[in-house]
């Protein structure tokens, strides 16, 4: 993958981010859509643990688990990890942050997202989803789609791949059809939206991203990607958020 951008030429840049395990024991096959959605919404949809049991009910979703316990969320200066521990309802309680902390020593995280735009799933110790999400304008975001597999024999990589594009789509296409209705298209300008303790991911999200907006050096923000067309822009009334 390749980070384009714009401005003055610098004597040094800053690291280009990127998960470092996928080193050459890795085999990788790709798939890049573009959604007419805001990056910031397409973001906080991979971030959001709850809507699997819903939206992916006949796919990720099936084992309907809509019970969200947690989810256990830690974050750095450029990262954000989410176990998630979704499961059946059994009518036990939830358990507390400490509870789920204890659990998470020792795990990879499920999810993992680095900024600006990079997102990793973790579905075994062999496969992983990668998702890059390429702001294309106020309007338009590019995913770049990467399945990473340990398939190393020829006859079977190509089908497995084969196989992993086309439901990387299906899977993807479900959220889509949320994605694209929600409004305002650009979550900084969505003062109105009432997020849970199941979005604790996403409420960090939008804490980090704001405050990579006010560092941000004004001549190097692309303003197109900032200011959706004032029509999609529903009315602000005030904010609330659930605190991590
Ligand atoms: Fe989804």
């Amino acid at each position: 993958m390749a980070v384009v951008g714009r401005g003055a030429a610098r004597d040094t840049y800053p690291a280009i981010p990127f998960f470092a395990e996928f080193d050459a024991g890795w085999r990788s096959t790709t798939v890049a859509v573009d959604w007419p959605v805001h990056y910031t919404r397409a973001i906080e949809n991979q971030l959001d643990v709850a809507h699997i049991a819903f939206i992916h009910r006949t796919t990720i979703g099936r084992g309907g688990r809509s019970f969200v316990d947690g989810p256990y969320v830690e974050a750095d200066d450029a990262s954000i990890r989410v176990w998630v521990t979704n499961s059946r309802h059994t009518g036990r309680e939830r358990r507390g942050m400490a509870e789920l902390a204890a659990a998470a020593v020792g795990r990879d995280p499920s999810l993992t997202f680095l900024f600006p735009g990079l997102w990793r799933l973790n579905i075994g110790s062999r496969l992983k989803n990668v998702v890059a999400f390429v702001p294309i304008d106020a309007v338009t975001t590019r995913y770049y789609l990467r399945v990473y597999h340990r398939v190393t024999n020829p006859l079977l990589r190509w089908p497995f791949e084969a196989l992993m594009r086309l439901s990387s789509r299906s899977i993807l296409n479900q959220d889509r059809a949320i994605v694209v209705t929600q409004t305002p298209m650009d979550s900084t300008r969505a003062m109105g939206d009432r997020l849970i303790e199941a979005d604790r991911a996403i409420a960090q999200y939008r804490r980090m991203h704001a405050r990579l907006l006010r560092r941000a050096p004004r001549l190097e923000v692309l303003p197109s990607l900032l200011s959706p067309a004032p029509a999609l822009v529903a009315p602000a009334p005030a904010a609330e958020v659930v605190p991590a």
